[in-house]
C-alpha cells in the first residue's frame, strides 16, 4: 500500500513466558513470533521498521531486510513509538503499528483496515474484536456505531468498564505526525508506571480528532500471546486450521489432534498421514504418499506413491516416487533417494544420494555417498567416511553388490556391476564387474576341542 510505514513493537521482555529472551522470539506454528507479523506487514508494504530492546542483538539477527529502532529501557509501549520519533521526523503519511505478539492477524484483515481508516478520514484507528473472555485485553469505549472514546487498561478499568467485551488488538493505523505530537502528552501515572499507547486515542479524541475502530469478526485474530498458556492455544488453532485445509484438499489425516504440519508445508491429494505425524518448514509431499505414525518430515520432498513407515526422520532430504523408507531410517544433509528405491530400518543416510531402484535394506550407514541404480547394499554396510579430521567420498556405481558387513574406506570407488564379498574391508577402488574379497581367511581346526580336553 502507498504511504504506509509500519511500526512492529518488538522490545517487550518475556515476563510473563519467564523467559531469558525477547518474547517476539517465542515459536509457534514452526515460527518466531515476529516472523508471523513480519509477513503479514510484508503482503502491505516494504517499509517495515520494529522497535527492539530486550534481548535486541538476537531479535535482530533472527529477522533480515527490516529497519531497527533500538528502545534501551521498556517504559511502555507508548515509549515504544516514542522511541522511533527522531527515526521519523520527516515522515507525514500513515503510520501502522502492529504488536510483535500478536501474530494472527491476515494480510487481508490489515488492508481492510487501513483502506477503512482512510475512507473514513480518521486521525486514528483501531483494530478491535468482541472476546468471550476479556480478561488482561485494554477494553473499548465507545462514542458511537464507529468511534471511539478512549481505550482503558484492565488495570486501571472501573468495574463497570471492565463489563466491556470489546477489547484492544494493539493494532492501529496513525496520522504520523499527529500520533507524535499526542505522544509528548502521555504520562505513567497508572497501575503499571508505563506509557500506554493506547492513551493516545484518548488524548486525539479530546482534541476533537475523530478515532476509529475497525471491528473484526473473530477475536481469535488478535489473539496476543503473553504466556506459555496461550502459545500452546494458538499452536492447537494454527495446527487444527492447517489439517483442516489439508484434509478440504484431500488428504486423510486418521488424527488430526496429534497431527503437526506446519502451515507452509504442501500435501497432494489421497495421501494418508497416520497419528502422531510431524511435517515442518518448508516440505512439499506428492500424492498418494502414506506416512506412518511417529515419523518427522523437515524441510523436505516426498514423491508422488511413497511410502514412510514408523519412526523415520528426514531432515533437508528428497524422495522420488514410489520410494519406500523405514521403519526408523535416518536421512539427513540433503540427501536424494530416487524413485523405488528403498531404504529399511536402522539405516542411516548422511549428505548422500541413491540412484533408482537401490536397495538397503538393514543397518547401514551411508554418508557422503554416490550410489547409483540396481545397487544393493547389504545388511550392516558402512561407508567409513571419516578419518577424524576430513570427510571423504564413497561413489557406488550401477548395479554392484556391496555384501553383508562391509565397510567401505573412503575415498573408494566401487565400479558398475561389482560384486564385494561379505565381511569385507574395502581401501582400494574395485574394478567393475569384479568380485573383491578383503578378510582374513577362514582357519578351521579339526579335532580341535577334543585335543583341549585331553590337555
Ligand atoms: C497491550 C495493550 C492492550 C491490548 C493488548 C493486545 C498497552 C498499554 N496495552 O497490552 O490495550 O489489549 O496489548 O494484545 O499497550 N512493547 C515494547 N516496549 C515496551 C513495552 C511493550 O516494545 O516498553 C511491545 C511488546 O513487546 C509487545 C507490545 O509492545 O509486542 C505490547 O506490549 P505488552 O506488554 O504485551 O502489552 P499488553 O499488556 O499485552
Ligand atoms: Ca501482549
Amino acid at each position: 500500500m502507498e504511504n504506509l510505514r509500519i511500526l512492529i513493537l518488538a522490545a517487550g521482555k518475556s515476563t510473563r513466558m519467564k523467559s531469558k529472551y525477547a518474547k517476539v522470539l517465542q515459536r509457534v506454528g514452526g515460527r518466531m513470533l515476529i516472523e508471523h507479523v513480519l509477513r503479514s506487514a510484508r503482503s502491505i508494504s516494504g517499509d517495515i521498521w520494529v522497535v527492539v530492546g530486550h534481548t535486541s542483538d538476537k531479535v535482530k539477527a533472527s529477522i533480515p531486510e527490516v529497519k531497527f529502532v533500538d528502545q534501551r529501557e521498556q517504559l511502555g509501549s507508548g515509549h515504544a513509538v516514542m522511541t522511533a520519533r527522531d527515526q521519523f521526523a520527516e515522515y507525514t503519511g500513515d503510520l501502522l503499528v502492529l504488536s510483535g505478539d500478536v501474530p494472527l492477524i491476515a494480510p487481508d484483515t490489515l488492508k481492510a483496515f487501513v483502506d477503512f481508516h482512510r475512507k473514513e478520514g480518521y486521525r486514528a484507528s483501531v483494530i478491535t474484536a468482541d472476546a468471550d473472555d476479556p480478561t488482561g485485553y485494554g477494553r473499548i469505549v465507545r462514542r458511537n456505531e464507529s468511534d471511539v472514546d478512549a481505550i482503558v487498561e484492565q488495570r486501571d478499568a472501573t468495574p463497570e468498564i471492565l463489563k466491556i467485551r470489546e477489547i484492544n488488538s494493539g493494532i492501529y493505523v496513525f496520522d504520523a505526525p499527529a500520533l507524535f505530537k499526542s505522544l509528548t502528552k502521555i504520562r505513567n501515572d497508572n497501575a503499571q508506571r508505563e506509557y500506554y499507547l493506547p492513551d493516545v486515542i484518548g488524548i486525539l479524541v479530546s482534541q476533537r480528532e475523530r478515532v476509529g475502530a475497525y471491528k473484526v469478526r473473530s477475536a481469535a485474530e488478535i489473539l496476543g500471546i503473553n504466556t506459555r498458556q496461550e502459545l500452546a492455544v494458538i499452536d492447537l488453532l494454527m495446527r487444527r486450521r492447517k489439517c483442516e485445509s489439508l484434509m478440504a484438499e484431500g488428504v486423510t489425516i486418521v488424527d488430526p489432534r496429534s497431527t503437526f504440519i506446519d502451515e507452509d508445508v504442501r500435501i497432494g491429494a489421497d495421501s494418508v498421514l497416520y497419528p502422531s505425524v510431524q511435517i515442518y518448514g518448508d516440505t512439499v509431499i506428492g500424492d498418494d504418499v502414506t506416512i506412518h505414525s511417529f515419523s518427522r518430515i523437515s524441510n523436505s520432498t516426498v514423491g508422488p506413491r511413497s511410502t514412510v513407515l514408523e519412526g523415520c526422520v528426514v531432515v533437508d532430504s528428497a524422495l522420488g516416487e514410489d520410494v519406500a523408507i523405514g521403519p526408523y531410517a535416518h536421512l539427513r544433509m540433503g540427501s536424494m533417494i530416487a524413485g523405488k528405491a528403498r531404504v529399511g530400518n536402522f539405516v542411516e543416510i548422511k549428505k548422500s544420494t541413491l540412484g533408482s531402484g537401490t536397495k538397503s535394506m538393514h543397518l547401514a550407514y551411508l554418508g557422503d555417498a554416490t550410489i547409483g541404480c540396481n545397487v544393493n547394499i547389504g545388511a550392516g554396510v558402512i561407508t567409513c567416511n571419516y578419518d577424524g579430521v576430513s570427510k571423504y567420498p564413497t561413489v557406488i556405481e550401477d548395479g554392484a553388490f556391496i555384501g553383508t558387513d562391509s565397510q567401505l574406506i573412503a575415498p573408494v570407488r566401487i565400479g558398475r556391476d561389482a560384486y564385494i564379498a561379505a565381511g569385507s574391508s574395502i581401501t582400494d577402488d574395485v574394478p567393475p564387474e569384479a568380485l573383491a574379497i578383503a578378510r582374513g581367511r577362514q582357519a578351521v581346526k579339526e579335532g580341535w576341542v577334543k585335543n583341549r580336553k585331553k590337555k
